[in-house]
């Protein structure tokens, strides 16, 4: 446990694998695709989990764990999964993770918004926390819960993993508008097979859109 620091990935860097850094207080968060992590105060769980398991199913893997997690100790919430691995609650983020690479090993850091009363901003409609969805949690009970999900779905391997993503797609059956090369699709998600392509049903057809190359912009 570091009291402060600007990135838990940072500090995990070079550490030995089983390891996991947690921030009493993030300062610079990192999020995906060169965004930030906006909780500067002492309302979430920040971690990085160090790991020697790599595939870009262990992002799926991370959010499904803090998915399981959030509702064992906040049962009256229901966690979805925003393709690739967004934590949702009615709508709205509630966490997310970022892996990075650290030579053999994956630096695994996940985000959740445990007692926040609100959000400031363009945060404001869009960020959640378990406080605002009505749950009195302790983060340090989350951390708790947390981490043997996260080794449980680290050792089920990548088709387990799948499955479990599936189950918690919040996307299916939804119109997002993403983009993919350069191009925007917009339609209703048919399907996503979360490593492989989304098959959007357009005016057009059915478009499969590369998940490496995907990004949601929006979905309604
Ligand atoms: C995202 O949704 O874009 C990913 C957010 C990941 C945030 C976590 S908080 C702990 C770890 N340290 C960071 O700097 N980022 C991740």
């Amino acid at each position: 446990m570091v009291r402060e620091t600007g990135s838990t990935q940072d500090v995990a860097r070079g550490r030995a694998a089983g390891d996991v850094v947690v921030a009493w207080r993030q300062t610079s968060g990192r999020g995906r695709d060169g965004r930030t992590w906006a909780d500067t105060g002492l309302g979430g769980v920040a971690i990085t989990a160090v790991a020697v398991v790599q595939g870009a199913w262990i992002a799926l893997a991370a959010g499904v764990a803090a998915a399981e997690a959030i509702e064992r100790v906040a049962p009256s919430v229901t966690v979805g999964l925003k393709w690739p691995n967004d934590l949702m609650i009615a709508g709205r983020k509630i966490g997310g993770v970022l892996i990075e690479r650290d030579g053999e090993a994956s630096l695994i850091g996940i985000g959740i918004n445990v007692s926040q009363p609100s959000f400031d901003g363009e945060l404001a409609t869009r960020a959640t926390s378990l406080a605002i969805a009505g749950a009195r949690v302790d983060r340090l009970v989350l951390l708790e819960a947390l981490l043997p999900r996260l080794d449980h779905w680290l050792a089920a391997g990548e088709s387990a993993t799948i499955g479990a993503f599936r189950q918690r797609d919040m996307l299916r059956g939804r119109v997002v508008r993403l983009r993919a090369a350069g191009s925007i699709v917009e339609g209703v998600v048919d399907s996503i097979d979360p490593l492989v392509a989304l098959r959007i049903r357009t005016p057009a057809g059915l478009v499969a859109v590369e998940a490496s190359t995907a990004r949601i912009e929006s979905f309604t």
